[in-house]
C-alpha cells in the first residue's frame, strides 16, 4: 500500500515576526519545511504534496524537489481546509498521512512507528505528553482508553483544558475515507475554522478504530510557531545530534557548545572543543582535534590533523597529520597534502600544497601550486590577480622563500630555489639557485631627525 503525505504550509507565521515565511526559517542550517520532507521521504512515502500559502514563491525556490505536488491554499480557512486541498490527487488505495510544516523534530523512526501500529483502515493520531498543554489540540479519551476526539483550546471546557495529552498535528488514514471525511467538514466552531482534528469525530462516527499513539519524547510534537520556539528546536536538535556522535565515541569539551548545521561524520578518537560550527558536509578522520572557536564548512580533514583555534575552514581538503591555526583561513579549493602547516594569519584559496611543506605566517596563497617540503617565509603573497584576471604561481620541490616576497603570477619557481626577502619576483627562477630582487641599502652619515617647532 503506498503512502501519500499531505504537509500542511500556508500559514503566514505572524509570530515569527520576520520577512521570512515561517516554514523558511531555519534549523540547523536548513529551513523547517526540509526537516519535514526528509523524514517523510526516509519513511519511502511515494506522494508528497506540500499545501502553501503565504510566501510560496520562496517555499518552492527553496524547498522543490521532482517528487513534490505543489497545492495552493489561497485563504487559510483552516487546517481541514489545507488538507482538503491537496487531497484531489491522493490515490484513494494509498493511506494518507497529513502533517505540519512547522514540526521539524519528528523522527522517521517514531513516524514509522505510528504507521505500523495503525491498522491499514484505521485511523491513527500521534499524541504527546506536555507539562504545559496550553494552546494544543487536547486529545480526549473514552473510559476505555479509545480516542473519541481532539478538541481545540478555544473550544475546550474546563476539564478538557486539564488534559495533558495533546494532538500533534500528524494523522493517518485510509486514503479514500479520509478524503471524504475532508469534503465534510464544517467550520462550526470557535474559529470558524475547518479543523482536521474533526476527522476524529467523524472515524468514530463510521465505527472506524481511531488509535493515538504517545511519543515519549515531546519534543518530537513541538510545533515552531515563535523564536523563542525555533530557539528551543535548535538546541533540541543539536542535543540529539551530539548525542549521536558521542555514542559513536566523538568526544567533545562541552556537548552544549558545539553546533551542526549538515552532515558531521567522524572517525574513531576525534576530540572537538568549545564553539566548533560544522556546516555542509564535513568529514573528519581518526584523531582529528578541533580546538575552539572553529568554523569548518564542507571540508575534509585528514587523520591526525589539528585545527587550533580560531581558524575559518571553507572548502578545503587536508591530508593526514597536518596542522593548521591558530587564526587560518582556507577557502575553496585549498588543498593540503600531508604534514603540511599553516600557521597564523594565512589564507589558502585555490590552491595545493604538497607534502611537508610549511606556510607559518601572515601569508596570502592563491592559485598557487606549491611542491613538497617547501618553507614560505612571514608575509609572502602570490600576487594572483591583475585587476582583470588571475595567475598561477608554481614554486617547485624544496624551495625557500624568505619573508615578505611578492610572487607576481604568472610566475614559476624551479624546485630547490631560494628566494630572499623581500624580493619581488616578477620572471622564472631556476631551479636550485639563490634570487634576490631588492634595492641596496643606502646609510645616509649626519642625517638628523626633524624635532617638532615650539
Ligand atoms: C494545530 C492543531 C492542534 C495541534 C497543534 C499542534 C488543528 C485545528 N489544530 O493547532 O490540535 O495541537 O496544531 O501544533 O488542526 N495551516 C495551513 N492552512 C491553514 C491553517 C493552518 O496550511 O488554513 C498550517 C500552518 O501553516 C501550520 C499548521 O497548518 O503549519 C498548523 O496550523 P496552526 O495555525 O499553527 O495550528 P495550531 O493552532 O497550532
Ligand atoms: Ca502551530
Amino acid at each position: 500500500m503506498g503512502l501519500s503525505v499531505i504537509i500542511l504550509a500556508a500559514g503566514q507565521g505572524t509570530r515569527m515576526r520576520s520577512a521570512l515565511p515561517k516554514v523558511l526559517q531555519p534549523l540547523a542550517g536548513r529551513p523547517l519545511l526540509d526537516h519535514v520532507l526528509t523524514v517523510f521521504r526516509d519513511v519511502g512515502a511515494s506522494d508528497i504534496a506540500v499545501v502553501y500559502g503565504h510566501g510560496g514563491d520562496a517555499v518552492k525556490a527553496a524547498c522543490d524537489g521532482p517528487d513534490i505536488r505543489w497545492v495552493l491554499q489561497a485563504e487559510q480557512l483552516g487546517t481541514g481546509h489545507a488538507a482538503l486541498q491537496g487531497a484531489p490527487d491522493v490515490p484513494d488505495d494509498n493511506r494518507l498521512v497529513c502533517t505540519f510544516g512547522d514540526m521539524p523534530l519528528l523522527r522517521a523512526s517514531t513516524l514509522r512507528s505510528l504507521i505500523d501500529q495503525v491498522g491499514d483502515d484505521e485511523l491513527g493520531v500521534l499524541t504527546g505528553h506536555l507539562d504545559d498543554p496550553f494552546g494544543m489540540g487536547r486529545i480526549v479519551r473514552d473510559d476505555s482508553g479509545n480516542v473519541i476526539a481532539s478538541v481545540e483550546e478555544k473550544d475546550a471546557n474546563d476539564a478538557q483544558r486539564a488534559i495533558q495529552e495533546i494532538n500533534s498535528g500528524v494523522i493517518i488514514g485510509p486514503g479514500k475515507r479520509f478524503k471524504a471525511w475532508l469534503n465534510a467538514l464544517t467550520n462550526d466552531n470557535a474559529q470558524n475554522e475547518y479543523y482536521l482534528t474533526d476527522l476524529i469525530g467523524m472515524a468514530v462516527n463510521d465505527g472506524v478504530t481511531v488509535r493515538g499513539i504517545m511519543t515519549d519524547d515531546a519534543v518530537e510534537v513541538m510545533g515552531i510557531n515563535d523564536k523563542k520556539q525555533l530557539a528551543e528546536a535548535e538546541r533540541a536538535l543539536q542535543a540529539r545530534r551530539v548525542d549521536e556522535l558521542l555514542a559513536q565515541g566523538v568526544g567533545f569539551a562541552d556537548p552544549a557548545r558545539v553546533d551542526i548545521r549538515g552532515e558531521l561524520r567522524c572517525g574513531t578518537d576525534v576530540y572537538i572543543d568549545v564553539n566548533a560550527v560544522f556546516e555542509g558536509n564535513v568529514t573528519l578522520g581518526d584523531r582529528v582535534h578541533i580546538g575552539p572557536n572553529n568554523l569548518v564548512r564542507d571540508s575534509h580533514l585528514g587523520d591526525d590533523t589539528v585545527l587550533h583555534s580560531n581558524c575559518h575552514v571553507e572548502g578545503a581538503h587536508t591530508g593526514d597529520a597536518c596542522e593548521i591555526g591558530p587564526y587560518a583561513r582556507l577557502r575553496p579549493g585549498a588543498e593540503l597534502a600531508n604534514n603540511v602547516k599553516v600557521g597564523n594569519f594565512v589564507e589558502i584559496k585555490k590552491s595545493t600544497v604538497a607534502d611537508g611543506s610549511k606556510v607559518n605566517h601572515l601569508t596570502y596563497i592563491g592559485d598557487a601550486k606549491i611542491g613538497t617540503d617547501v618553507n614560505v617565509g612571514a608575509g609572502t603573497i602570490t600576487c594572483n590577480y591583475d585587476g582583470a584576471n588571475k595567475h598561477q604561481t608554481v614554486i617547485g620541490d624544496g624551495v625557500f622563500v624568505g619573508s615578505g616576497v611578492n610572487l607576481v603570477a604568472p610566475v614559476e619557481v624551479g624546485a630547490g630555489a631560494t628566494v630572499g626577502a623581500g624580493s619581488t619576483i616578477t620572471k622564472p627562477v631556476e631551479a636550485d639557485q639563490l634570487v634576490l630582487e631588492r634595492s641596496k641599502q643606502k646609510s645616509v652619515p649626519g642625517w638628523k631627525r626633524p624635532t617638532k617647532k615650539t
